[in-house]
């Protein structure tokens, strides 16, 4: 009753973040390519620099996106942790007088109660159990894979194991044998190779022989991981990261930070070491909307905060850990913690701050080292809070700021708004935010197609004294936030486009920019819309990742100024645009929306003293149906196009095509 009661509160907030519908502006729908837009783009005066963390990314273990996603353990509930320790395993031949127990040793062992017992008698026949993994594993023919278990034999005569990869029609794919032999925990592992490709395969374990032993953390993971790390990362998902070249990492979340109730919220120092010391514990998720139930969604914390470390640095962001700021989930429980039991908390940020940056010799720092990083990870910011709002998260921020700043004035402090960028909750934590001189404020954004476009101009007059912003979370929803039908389609990546150049062209004030959510499982998703999709063996970029991709591949390093007949371009004739210029390379870059469905000639007038090249290149993302979408299918459909652009003397004349996302690059020459 009170799980329905609150999933349908969430609901209710969630539909509540919908903004009024309006139609797509198409004021200029009958513009024709001989349209004057008349552009200038001021190229010797360079206005505020753009932050090398402009555009990065928001990761949160929502829809499978770390367990069943980047991380790449094929086995799920591989320490019968689950509320029900059996969950995602099936017991194979059960009709023998054969038996599995499970034993709870929580008080020896609490990061790590349950193990099974296997128990097979004299002439009996084999026992198995099959892990169907995260909706099926998906397994590479010619691929190496590795098993581990932990186990120990309770009897003289060993039980040996058999381990197949089988398909869904039972055929085995790959298989090996095992035979534990010490009487005492022991981790063993076994490796071999699939011989066929499968995308839903399960792993069975045959035990055989008499006798009995226990068993936990059975582990199975691909050879072609991120780097070949043992126990790692899909490398197709972290390329998919990679190639964003993003300019910060933001982790854990998202609500997951929060945690529905104060006993399940994300404690880092719980995700770090040895996985079977790693406290699993419910993923929030799980069943939060009754139209997407996931009961059998979990954090086992093997994607934990070194590897999001590791992660940041492997992918060249800088990392942006979001701690708990002693407050639960407002959508859920709301429980917070008392003011003067807020110790703990404020303790963990300040031990992540040492783990992450402090000296070999230090405390954390030591551990850190330990886990095979002694080079400090070198990280400049740190979230206080995820989605908060409200007097008790001020007051909690408040407490969290004094102390880390007294200990680490340096670090830059990210602070929020809440889940709503307007409203009443919205404008009681920027005002108080400003009188407490908060650093960079995040700022959430689900809203429908419409409001991306009219938000083009959201910064151009927001109060230069005040905060920097973090537009931490955002996405155009099709339908409306938490609708199940969302989709990824062109109108919303459009429509963020539009939305980024204001961003982009007020980068004195914006500091950060992410997407949300960032992963989604085909088969095991809870939100929609999100940035990549995936199954078990493939991924994709959805034309709002191109989009993403475009502009922080095209970041430059200062903004120009640009004006359409000395205006801002933020929506005259259906464009939106804004301009860069990057030092490193010499370039200018143009950003340019045209959101109608007639092509357009951008007039672009470049005033600079300097001699341009002759030929810069146009890179063009567009869609003649604005519903379209991209899909393992057609992964594709919407994707970036790449084309030279003569440029005359200082104009250059692109034809903007209908429902089009240009990049244009020119070249300064010295
Ligand atoms: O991105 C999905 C969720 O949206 C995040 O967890 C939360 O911060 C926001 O409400």
């Amino acid at each position: 009753m009170i799980k329905s009661i609150l999933t349908a509160s969430i609901i209710i907030l969630c539909i509540s973040q919908v903004y009024s519908q309006q139609p797509i502006n198409n004021s200029s729908a009958n513009h024709s390519a001989q349209s004057p837009n008349l552009i200038s783009v001021y190229a010797d005066k360079p206005g505020s620099s753009v932050q090398p963390t402009m555009w990065g990314i928001f990761f949160e273990d929502i829809n499978f996106a770390a367990d069943g996603g980047i991380y790449a353990e094929l086995v799920k509930n591989r320490s019968f942790e689950f509320y029900k320790p059996l969950m995602g395993w099936k017991i194979l031949k059960p009709d023998t007088t054969t038996g599995i127990l499970i034993i709870n040793q929580s008080k020896t062992n609490p990061a790590n109660p349950r193990y099974a017992r296997i128990t097979l008698a004299e002439g009996e026949p084999s026992f198995g159990l099959s892990n169907a993994g995260f909706r099926g594993m998906g397994i590479k023919k010619g691929m190496a894979y590795h098993f581990s278990i932990l186990a120990r034999q309770m009897e003289s005569s060993p039980l040996k194991m058999r381990i197949e990869l089988v398909n869904p029609k039972g055929e085995v794919i790959g298989t090996t044998n095992l035979a534990p032999e010490e009487k005492e925990w022991k981790k063993y592992t076994v490796s071999f190779v699939a011989t066929a490709t499968e995308p839903k395969a399960k792993l069975n374990l045959w035990f055989e022989g008499k006798g009995s032993f226990d068993i936990d953390i059975i582990s199975l993971f691909p050879d072609d991981t991120w780097k070949n790390r043992p126990g790692g990362l899909r490398a197709d998902l972290v390329q998919l990261l990679a190639d964003l070249r993003p300019g910060f990492l933001r982790f854990p979340g998202g609500c997951i930070v929060e945690g529905r109730d104060l006993e399940n919220r994300y404690q880092w120092k719980k995700t770090i070491g040895n996985i079977e010391d790693r406290h699993l514990i419910v993923n929030r998720w799980n069943t939060e909307f009754a139209h997407r139930l996931t009961p059998d969604y979990f954090q086992s914390f093997g994607m934990g905060f070194f590897e999001y470390f590791q992660l940041a640095e492997d992918i060249g962001a800088e990392p942006l850990p979001i701690l708990n700021c002693g407050m639960a989930c407002q959508f859920n429980t709301a429980e917070v913690v008392p003011m003067d039991q807020l110790d703990p908390y404020i303790q963990d940020a300040l031990d992540l701050i040492e783990f992450a940056n402090g000296s070999a010799n230090s405390k954390w720092g030591k551990v850190r080292t330990q886990l095979g990083h002694p080079a400090p990870f070198n990280m400049k910011f740190i979230g206080v809070g995820n989605e908060q709002w409200g007097t008790q998260y001020i007051e909690r921020y408040t407490v969290f700021v004094k102390a880390i700043k007294e200990k680490y004035p340096n670090i830059k402090i990210v602070t929020g708004t809440g889940p709503s960028p307007s409203g009443k909750d919205f404008d009681y934590a920027a005002k108080e935010l400003k009188k407490l001189n908060a650093q960079i404020v995040d700022e959430h954004y689900y809203a429908n197609p419409e409001w991306f476009f009219q938000n083009a101009t959201r910064y151009d007059n927001y109060d230069r004294k005040s905060f920097k912003i973090f537009a931490g979370e955002y996405a155009a929803q099709s339908k409306f936030t938490c609708s199940p039908d969302n989709q990824n389609n062109w109108k919303c990546a459009l429509s963020e486009a539009a939305f980024m150049t204001g961003l982009e062209r007020n980068a004195d004030v914006i500091y950060m920019c992410s997407y949300a959510p960032l992963f989604a499982h085909v088969d095991a998703w809870q939100w929609t819309p999100d940035l990549i999709w995936f199954d078990n063996l493939k991924s994709f970029g959805t034309a709002n990742y191109f989009v993403q991709k475009l502009f922080s591949n095209n970041k430059g390093t200062e903004v120009l100024p640009m004006f359409l007949e000395n205006k801002p371009i933020t929506g005259q004739n259906g464009l939106y645009a804004s301009a860069v210029f990057d030092k490193n390379t010499d370039e200018i870059i143009l950003k340019l929306v045209n959101s109608t469905e007639k092509a357009q000639t951008a007039n672009v007038v470049l005033e600079s003293t300097k001699k341009l090249g002759s030929k810069g290149k146009i890179i063009v993302l567009k869609s003649d149906d604005l519903n379209n979408v991209n899909s393992l299918e057609q992964p594709i459909l919407i994707g970036p196009v790449e084309q030279e652009l003569i440029i005359k003397g200082k104009t250059v004349n692109p034809i903007l095509e209908p429902y089009s996302f240009s990049i244009v690059r020119i070249k300064v020459l010295k």
